[in-house]
């Protein structure tokens, strides 16, 4: 007799039930995030901002690594900044970058309403040139770098987060996997080439390692990767 497997497998999985059933378990009500969301989209941002387990994931990886100082390229309205500097450690800060201006107005105010508007500094530039003048500063290492930007940049936002980084600190790079479009080698699309391109430089950084992972849910079908410093820049 086959022994029965402990689950019972659905054939239609539902996603986006099941990622509800983990977030009634596991996330509580949040008043600032909610509130963050609603005025993003009474803003009319566009909702592409990570999902609230996903946040909670930023939030646990920056109070692992213990970090201070963190940074984020692509600020939008201010949702995952907002889970970011919830895992700071002592007087640490978060800088988010973002060119958009109006997006950086509808963020400073989520800070605000969150309580975290003293440990959050946004800079409106294009992300490129203000990670050159972080660099120029001295502004890093930077323990904990997400990177959730225009897609074609993504390799150039991972060279400077590897810069800007010292040994242990991770890189979370978001949407790498697009409903497989990475899987298109041929494909002139600036987002897949940028996303491919990422992958081909972390496969041959002998400084960092990596790992990523499709998720599903009410973000649809991506991925994340987790890139791990190995040696000090
Ligand atoms: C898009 C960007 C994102 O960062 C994301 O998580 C989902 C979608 C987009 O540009 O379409
Ligand atoms: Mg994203």
């Amino acid at each position: 007799m086959t022994k029965k497997k402990f689950w019972d497998r659905t054939e239609d999985p539902n996603w986006e039930a099941i990622d509800s059933f983990i977030a009634e378990h596991f996330l509580e009500a949040d008043p600032a995030l909610e509130a963050a969301l609603a005025a993003s989209d009474a803003a009319g941002l566009p909702p592409i901002q990570v999902d609230p387990l996903q946040g909670k994931l930023l939030t646990m990886l920056a109070a692992a690594l213990g970090a201070r100082n963190i940074l984020e390229v692509g600020t939008l309205g201010g949702y995952s900044t907002i889970w970011l500097a919830r895992g700071l450690t002592g007087g640490g800060r978060v800088i988010t970058l973002d060119m958009n201006p109006e997006y950086a107005e509808i963020a400073r105010k989520n800070f605000a309403t969150a309580g975290l508007a003293d440990r959050i500094e946004v800079r409106v530039a294009p992300a490129l040139d203000t990670l050159a003048a972080l660099d120029a500063e001295g502004a890093g290492p930077f323990d904990l770098v997400f990177i959730d930007a225009d897609k074609p940049n993504t390799p150039h936002y991972f060279d400077w987060a590897v810069k800007l980084a010292r040994e242990g600190s991770l890189i979370v790079v978001d949407n790498v996997v697009r409903e497989g479009a990475i899987l298109a080698a041929q494909s002139d699309s600036a987002h897949v080439k940028g996303l491919r391109d990422f992958y081909a430089r972390v496969a041959a950084d002998p400084r960092v390692s990596a790992t990523a992972f499709q998720t599903v849910g009410s973000k649809g079908h991506d991925g994340l990767a987790i890139v791990r410093v190995t040696q000090a820049p």
